[in-house]
């Protein structure tokens, strides 16, 4: 993946400020009062009625919507401030459109698995052109927060637990949004979120507090937000979280320090819903008014549903809180965008013009990043693909024939009467080579009912292999819906263990908008496929792998735990002073009254050891590959240099297929310790039968460079490793020194 290649021309749609929107920004916010800028800093969300905000459009105390998508009155709304209000300054209307607007793509989180940012920007474009059409032209995404907690509901909208990964596939989430101009009628400008560290909630538990050393921030943290903010995202929120006891929205460390002197963002930021208001429960203000002038002194510039600006600004200005220059930068960023998106000369959405809406197009493109988003995550005795003696299929399982759940979480617009299941798609492409003998099993995944487990085992029986759809609801991830215990919800477990008695072989599809635990089904089923919630074509995508019209190439954009309990686990750990050592005694071999040291004193869980169930990266094909002849192009480079790693890579099946191949590092002695392993980049590459493919990565010592104690970013002299991998816990292993 040609990782700096993508930063540097998605840069190039947006450097530097328009003199001729600067003159227009200048003028137009010369002419306005004190109230009309705050109106400026107000977002409400529609009521769907036109006429509950007439008044106070009229008076340019609005400046922005969120959920209204009725194009007759979008243009209703804006009808009032063009032609009754004193400046006539449009209105911008916003939504969340996360993974699709009408035609819905895979949870980020799936996206996030293809590794591949082409078809990310694609679903981006998609949904854009789709939410423009109702007259959004302001999106609540990409959710670019680091995750690495599946407990944490809103695992799903992100794009994983990589800082390289997330920011590259957040860039091209930008551009996608953006198209190739914002002022094009069908662009939506985005909004990067969370800021900042909002995946780092405790516990997992949404909205709750986070604990981040500055360097941990620096490293972890923040590079997706510059990455995306390099490729031109116009707009960020800030997040819920407080770090070290800073609410996010009055962290003016972050969003003037970072965000503006740092970075340079002249794009415009956006509070959280309520999030101004809220720091008084965060126990940081005293009351509405306190709220308003940190949310302000911040650089929190438009205040999302709560009123807090509207009451208080004009006094705190009075009382000197507040200065009026500190509002006029907020407004200039806000009509900045507003110029950008072209809403001054174009204001209103075209009602009732040819639609986009579900087209074939988007349906392809739809099915494609499904498609992309599948890991395979086992295949004993290639079960899979499904062979052309297999006569019959058991399709059992809540999740086989669930329209509404396998569009994931953040529907708002999508419409389960457009979803093709696995259950619809199976029998209409390959009801002529099987028999499918469907019983649900569980009505919903959380049924705890086993009265359906009678008919699914007869089907089971009935049949040579069986597809076992298991997994959760989508309201069970998102936000606000963190689980302490992520293990298959309701009997499906019970389910899977019967099925597994009638000793047909068992296919596990999951469909799920987070990492499960699911050490004693991956023991027990011959193959397993992760398809997360894969949207509106998730059936067909299933469909073609499951019965190898399209082989896997997924791979896992996040560690699988093997239990809650062995939470927080991801792939770029530190090694502690005591790393497990091998033969680990796990809880079963301990002798009874055993001595106090007869484990030793190493850093594992005894009934869960130290390593995942799956790691970071990994994810199988229906053909092998193998890694070999790793080179480097010197053995020692100098602080500022670049070098070449190759390898070969060889399919040594009978079926072309994709390979993820990922580029990782470990610095083995920093002034700061390092992590054990750091992707730095990826390339996906298509591979045929008995081929063998050369793969060269350049290695350039700015991606060896860390945040040292004096924050400084540097790469120290010393001795690294490298690897060319196929996930993060194998691969070839080389090393090299970089000098002074
Ligand atoms: C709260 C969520 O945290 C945020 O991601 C979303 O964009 C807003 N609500 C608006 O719906």
């Amino acid at each position: 993946m040609a990782t700096a290649i993508l930063i540097v021309s998605c840069q190039q749609q947006q450097t530097g400020q328009d003199s001729e929107i600067e003159n227009k920004v200048e003028d137009l916010l010369s002419k306005m009062t004190l109230s009309e800028k705050i109106g400026q800093m107000n977002q409400l969300s529609s009521s769907g009625n036109a006429d509950d905000f007439k008044e106070m459009l009229k008076k340019g105390m609005v400046g922005s919507f969120l959920n209204e998508v009725n194009p007759v009155t979008i243009n209703k709304m804006q009808k009032v401030v063009m032609e009754e209000s004193r400046l006539k300054i449009p209105l911008l209307f916003s939504r969340d459109v996360i993974h699709g607007y009408k035609t819905i793509f895979p949870i980020p989180l799936g996206q996030a698995a293809s590794w591949n940012p082409d078809i990310i920007e694609k679903g981006a474009r998609v949904a854009a052109q789709e939410a423009s059409e109702a007259g959004i032209r302001w999106t609540f995404a990409p959710m670019i927060d680091i995750t690495r907690d599946p407990r944490w509901g809103r695992i799903a909208e992100s794009l994983g637990e990589d800082p390289v990964l997330t920011s590259v596939l957040g860039a091209a989430m930008v551009k996608g949004f953006q198209g190739k101009s914002l002022n094009d009628t069908n662009s939506l400008a985005a909004c990067v979120k969370h800021f900042c560290g909002y995946g780092a909630t405790e516990g997992g538990r949404d909205y709750n507090t986070t604990i981040i050393p500055e360097q941990t921030l620096r490293e972890v943290y923040l590079p997706s937000f510059k990455a995306s903010i390099d490729a031109g995202a116009a707009t960020l929120m800030v997040s819920f979280n407080e770090i070290n006891g800073v609410p996010s929205s009055g962290n003016d460390f972050l969003l003037r320090q970072v965000l503006r002197k740092e970075w340079n963002f002249d794009g415009m930021v956006v509070s959280d819903w309520g999030s101004v208001e809220e720091m008084i429960n965060h126990g940081f203000c005293a009351d509405r008014k306190e709220a308003a002038m940190k949310a302000i002194n911040a650089g929190v510039e438009m205040e999302m549903v709560t009123s807090t600006y509207v009451e208080h600004v004009e006094n705190l200005i009075k009382e000197g809180k507040i200065k009026e220059s500190t509002i006029d930068e907020a407004v200039r960023n806000i009509l900045r965008l507003k110029f950008r998106l072209g809403l001054f000369d174009k204001p209103y959405v075209a009602v009732n013009s040819k639609s986009s809406l579900y087209s074939d197009e988007h349906l392809a493109s739809a099915k494609e990043a499904a498609i992309q988003s599948l890991v395979l995550l086992k295949n004993e005795n290639n079960t899979l693909p499904i062979k052309s003696t297999v006569k019959s299929v058991a399709i059992i399982g809540p999740l086989a024939d669930a329209p509404y759940d396998q569009m994931g979480t953040w529907t708002l617009d999508g419409e389960q009467e457009h979803t093709i299941t696995p259950l619809v798609a199976i029998k209409e492409e390959f009801g002529k080579q099987v028999k499918v003998n469907y019983a649900k099993g569980l009505e919903y995944s959380r049924d705890l009912s086993t009265k359906g487990f009678t008919a699914a085992i007869s089907a089971a029986r009935q049949s040579d292999v069986i597809l076992m759809f298991a997994g959760e609801e989508s309201i069970l991830s998102g936000e606000a819906r963190c689980r302490a215990d992520i293990t298959f919800p309701g009997k499906q477990r019970e389910l899977i263990a019967e099925l597994k008695k009638t000793g047909k072989p068992l296919v596990l599809v999951i469909m799920a908008g987070r990492p499960l635990a699911i050490t004693e089904e991956s023991k027990i089923a011959d193959a397993i496929v992760y398809a997360w919630h894969p949207g509106t074509m998730g059936g067909p995508a299933i469909a073609d792998v499951l019965f190898g019209k399209v082989p896997p190439s997924g791979k896992l954009p996040v560690t699988f735990p093997q239990m809650t309990g062995q939470i927080p686990v991801y792939y770029s750990q530190k090694n502690s002073g005591r790393p497990a050592k091998e033969p680990l005694m796990l809880l079963n071999d301990i002798p009874v009254s055993a001595k106090q040291f007869t484990l030793g004193c190493s850093s594992y869980y005894l009934d869960a050891g130290y390593k995942p169930l799956y790691p970071f990266g990994y994810g199988l094909s229906y053909t092998t590959f193998v890694y070999s002849d790793l080179k480097l192009s010197k053995n020692q480079m100098k602080k500022e240099d670049q070098m070449e790693i190759s390898c070969k890579i060889t399919n040594t099946g009978n079926v072309e297929a994709t390979e993820i191949v990922q580029l990782y590092i470990r610095d083995l002695v920093g002034s700061l310790t390092r992590p054990v392993k750091e992707l730095k980049d990826f390339k996906r590459v298509a591979i045929k039968p008995g081929e063998t493919v050369k793969i060269t990565f350049t290695l350039n010592t700015n991606q060896l460079k860390f945040w040292n104690a004096k924050m400084e970013q540097v790469v120290e002299p010393g001795q690294f490793k490298v690897w060319i991998a196929p996930n993060s816990s194998e691969g070839l292993e080389g090393s090299f020194e970089v000098t002074e």
